[in-house]
Formats: C-alpha cells, structure tokens, sequence
C-alpha cells in the first residue's frame, strides 16, 4: 500500500484549540463589558447608599447635641460646636468621606471636617453647588449629585433637617457629605480586573486540560489508528492498535479491520477470477493457434492434393503413353534392322537377275518401268535408314517423356537439369508453335556448365512447366489483345553455376509483364489472373513451396509492364538432409 502523506499533522487539534479559544475570549469580553456597565451602576448606588447613612448618622448625632448647646441667646450660638465638630470629624473619617460638614439654616457652618486638602468654603461655592444647597434648604427635600471637585469625581449628598430650636424659620438645616467617587471606581476597576485575570488564568488553565484532555482521549487513538493504517504493507495486514478507548474511534478501528478483510477477501476473489481469466484466455489461444495450424496444414495439404494429383495424373498419361510407344516402338526398330537386311537381300537379287537375264519379258519390264526400280532401289534404302532416324528420335521423346514423369524417383538423385529442361520443352511443344495470334516461340537457350543437381527432379521439373507455361501464357495473351505490330515471341532459358554449392535457372519472356500489385500476389495460393477454367493460381504457389521448402532454394520474379518477365530458380548443388 502507497504510504499516506502527512499533512496537517496537528489541524483537529489546532480547530479545537482555537475554536474554544475563540468562544472563551467572546464570552471575556462580554462578561467584561456587562461587568463594566454593572460596576458603574453599583458605585453610583453604593456610593449615594453611603452618602445618604452618613447624613442621617450626622444629622441624627447632633441633633441632641444642638438641643442641648441651647443657650437660649439664638440658634446661632452654640456651645457644644467642639463636640459636633468632633462628631462630624469622626464621620470624615469614614472610608471615601471627603467632606462632611453641618450648616444651619441661615447658610452658616455648624461644624466642618477638614479632610479635604484645601478646607471648602461654602459660603464662596460656586452657583450651581449653592443653588442645590438653597433648593435642598427650603424644600427640606434630600439631593445627591454628581460633580468635580479640584479634579475629583465626587458624589455631593444633602440631607436637609430642621430642629425646634431653628424656629418658624422657612429654611433648613444641611449635613452636606461629599464622597470620592473616584477611589470607589478605582476600587471597583481594581476588583474587576482581578476577576478578569482571575477569569484569564482559568481559561488558561482550562484550555491547558482540555488539551491534555483532547489529546488522551481522540488525538492519541487517532494518531494510534493512523499509524496502523500507515505501515499496512498489504491489506490484510491491519493490526488493531493497542489501548484505543472504548469509544467510537475502537469502533472505528473495528470497522476498518473488517473492512480491510473483506478488501481483502474481494482481492483474493478477483484474483481468482483474473487467473481462471488468464487459464481461459490462454486455453482459448493454444486451442485458436492449433486451429490456425490446422488450417493452414488442411490448406496446404489441399494444394499439394491438388497439385499432385494433377502432376501425378499428367505423370500417369505422359508414363503410360510413353510406355505404350515404347512397345511397338521396339518392334519396329528392331524389325527395321531385318527388313533392311532383307531389302538390300531382296535388291541383291534382283540385281542378280538383271544380270543373268538380258531381257526381261515386256510385261514385266512394264511393271519395272512403272515404279521405277532403279529410283526404288536407291530410295528404299533411304527411306528404311530415315525410318531408323525417326525411331531413334521417338524412341528419344520417349525417353524424355519418361524422364518428365519421373515416376519411380521419389527419393533425392544427383540429375541433369538440362534434361529436365528439354523433357519438359518437348512436353510443351505444341504450345510453342505459332497461332492465329502470334507466331511460333522462339526458345533460346543459353546453358552453362551445370554440375548434377541433387534434387527431387519430378518436383524440379514441375516448377519448369508451372514457369514456362505461365511464359507462354503471357505471350500468348499479349499477342493476343495487342493491335501493334506483331513483336517475335521468345522465350529465353538461360543456366549458370552461380558458386559451387549454388547454381540458378532463369526464364524469361517478352510478354505482357506484372503490375507490382500482380507481383505481390503472385505466390498467393488460388491467386490468378487467368479467365475462370484457365487458371486454378496454384502453379506458382507450389512451384514456390517446392524450391523454397523442400530445396532451400530461392524462386523470385523480376517484371516490367510491356517488357517482360523473368522468374530466376536458384537451388543448391547439395541437399543435406
Ligand atoms: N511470365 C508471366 N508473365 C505475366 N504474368 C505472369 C507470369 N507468370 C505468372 N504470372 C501471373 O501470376 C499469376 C499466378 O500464376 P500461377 O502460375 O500461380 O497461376 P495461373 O497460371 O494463373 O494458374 P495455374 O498455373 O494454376 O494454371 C498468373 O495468373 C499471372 O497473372
Ligand atoms: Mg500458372
């Protein structure tokens, strides 16, 4: 199995990571926020909370203490001041207290803390601070506001009271408390960023356990099973991991263990499959190429059925015709050798009685005069002498017929090709006499010195007959559609040791020629150009089994369109069989 690459080695992990990450640090900021707004509220609540209990703690303290500093010489006359200014002080140094100080109703202060850095004048506030302190004066309502004092946020709380001993009077009593609203909100900051970082570490550490976390419980069996599927070697090998946690990712595992078998067990099934396939196939071929032999063998095997029968019934008639001369042919020749004796007997005799008898009587010296017996005398002599001439040349063409059909040489033999060459010219001879189309062929021969031929000289002589009757058929049927004027029609045989193991025949004519598309064919078994009846096409293709298979020898065509052709026979002097 190809290795799996390694990509993204940390990527659900990283996903995981910053994903929860992501959502923490939203979740941070929100809470921040909210935190923040809050925060705002509660200082503001707290702080007016604070200022409101410190003004009652005021006013509710000195109340008593200003009945009993009562010299009954007017309100503004008071004799416990120190101990108010004591009271006031105490509450001043409450935590965030900036200011706390008691003013009577005609705007004089009954007692003031001097916490502040530079000590307040109430009396010189500036309008807005008195026109808050007038309202809360007359209307006895309590007020708080907001506002900035030597660059201090401070919150300014007013709690108006009135005492029986401030009379009718219209106005109020104050206890005025300012409180820093900028150290509550420094505090508040101080708690809520430690709850932030509080909140960060926690994330931290969260995201810290959730990793190890992570990575015990998926990454790790997911690294485990990754591995195993990596080193897998072939498909069967998948060895389950050891200590996957019993979760989805062993079922997983499980799932891809069977399915690797059943991977597994198709392979073996299709590989089966594919070799029954390739037995078949094979099978299937020996059995195509047995019958590809056969056929060509039953093909061959019919043209060589074929053209044996035909040499071998051409060799029958040509043997029995031969032999059925030779018979009376050795009757006549040897009787001519007696009857000769006999006529120069005979003529002895009558010359002898020529001689002994001076006059014949008329009658017969008539029948004398009438055949001429001095001319038949001299011209039976002749006669029976030209008689033994033509019985020695049939005799000859007997021979050479017998020579053709050759039909006791099945065997190799050393043999003359040139009598196979005039044997087969002489079968042929009456095709080479001139016809109504053309005039006779004239043959030209032109032998070499040839050494005997070790061949199947039945089979040699076939081809010679197969080449020069094609030769004759050419010229033939050139003469035949030609119109132009008449050209001599010849054939030429031409013989020549070509080296001493090799010797060739080449025949030529000046007939028609070949197209190159003709001459590819021409070897082709049943290839023919030759009118229906006239030509099987099996000549040449035997003639080229014959030299080529069973002489190891060469047979080639040279031709030229309306020039000729020629067909060379090269065969070795020896056959090594
Ligand atoms: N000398 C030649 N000149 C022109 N064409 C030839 C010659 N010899 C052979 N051919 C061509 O080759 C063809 C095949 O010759 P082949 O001898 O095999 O068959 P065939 O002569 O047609 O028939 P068969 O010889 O069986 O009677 C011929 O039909 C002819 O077209
Ligand atoms: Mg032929």
């Amino acid at each position: 199995m190809k290795p799996i690459k390694q990509q993204h080695r940390f990527y659900l992990f990283q996903q995981l990571i910053w994903g929860v990450l992501f959502s923490l640090l939203i979740a941070g900021f929100i809470i921040m926020a909210l935190g923040a707004l809050l925060t705002d509220k509660q200082i503001d609540q707290q702080l007016k909370q604070q200022a409101r209990s410190i003004t009652e703690g005021v006013v509710f303290s000195i109340e008593g203490l200003i009945e009993l500093g009562n010299t009954g010489e007017g309100l503004i006359e008071l004799r416990n001041t120190s101990i108010i200014q004591r009271v006031v002080q105490n509450y001043a140094t409450l935590p965030l207290v900036m200011e706390v100080a008691v003013i009577n109703p005609q705007n004089k202060v009954l007692a003031q803390s001097d916490t502040f850095p530079t000590r307040l004048s109430f009396s010189a506030l500036p309008s807005p601070f008195t026109e808050v302190l007038d309202q809360a004066a007359q209307t006895g309502l309590p007020t708080s506001f907001s506002t900035k004092i030597d660059r201090h946020s401070v919150l300014v709380s007013v709690l108006p009271f009135s005492n029986t001993l401030f009379g009718q009077a219209s106005r109020r009593g104050l206890a005025i408390v300012i409180l820093d609203a900028d150290a509550l909100r420094k505090q508040a900051v101080q708690a809520l960023s430690i709850t932030v970082l509080i909140y960060i570490f926690g994330i931290a550490l969260t995201l810290i356990l959730m990793a190890m976390w992570i990575h015990r419980i998926l990454l790790r069996p997911l690294k485990q099973l990754r591995n195993a599927i990596v080193s897998l070697n072939s498909i069967d090998q998948f060895v389950m991991p050891e200590g996957l946690p019993n979760n989805e990712i062993r079922l997983l595992a499980q799932s891809l263990k069977s399915s690797t078998n059943q991977i597994k067990q198709y392979q073996e099934f299709l590989h089966k499959q594919a070799q029954a396939l390739e037995v078949a196939v094979q099978d299937l071929s020996a059995k195509n190429t047995q019958l590809d032999s056969a056929l060509s063998e039953l093909h061959h095997t019919q043209i060589q059925m074929i053209q044996s029968e035909k040499m071998s019934s051409l060799g029958q008639m040509v043997a029995g015709i031969a032999h059925e001369i030779n018979n009376p042919l050795g009757f006549i020749h040897s009787n001519l050798v007696h009857i000769t004796s006999y006529v120069q007997d005979l003529i002895g005799v009558i010359q002898a009685c020529q001689e002994q008898i001076p006059q014949f009587p008329t009658t017969l010296q008539d029948k004398i005069d009438e055949i001429d017996l001095i001319f038949v005398q001299e011209d039976i002599i002749k006669t029976l002498q030209s008689m033994q001439i033509g019985t020695e040349r049939i005799r000859e063409i007997v021979l050479s017929l017998r020579n053709f059909a050759r039909l006791d040489e099945a065997k190799i033999k050393a043999v003359n090709i040139h009598d196979g060459i005039e044997s087969t010219l002489l079968i042929l001879q009456h095709r080479l006499q001139a016809t109504d189309h053309r005039s006779e062929i004239q043959i030209r021969k032109y032998y070499g010195e040839l050494p005997l031929i070790e061949c199947y000289a039945g089979q040699i002589n076939q081809v010679l007959m197969s080449v020069l009757m094609n030769a004759i058929d050419a010229l033939d049927s050139l003469n035949q559609r030609s119109k132009t004027p008449e050209i001599h029609p010849q054939i030429k045989i031409q013989t020549e040791e070509i080296s001493e193991q090799k010797i060739k025949i080449a025949v030529s004519d000046n007939g028609s020629g070949m197209t190159q598309e003709i001459m590819s064919n021409i070897f082709d078994p049943f290839f023919t150009t030759k009118p229906i009846g006239k030509g099987t096409g099996l000549g040449l293709s035997i003639s080229y089994q014959i030299i080529t298979e069973n002489h190891r020898g060469r047979l080639f065509c040279e031709s030229e369109i309306g020039v000729g052709t020629t067909f060379t026979i090269e065969l070795p002097t020896h056959q090594t069989r």
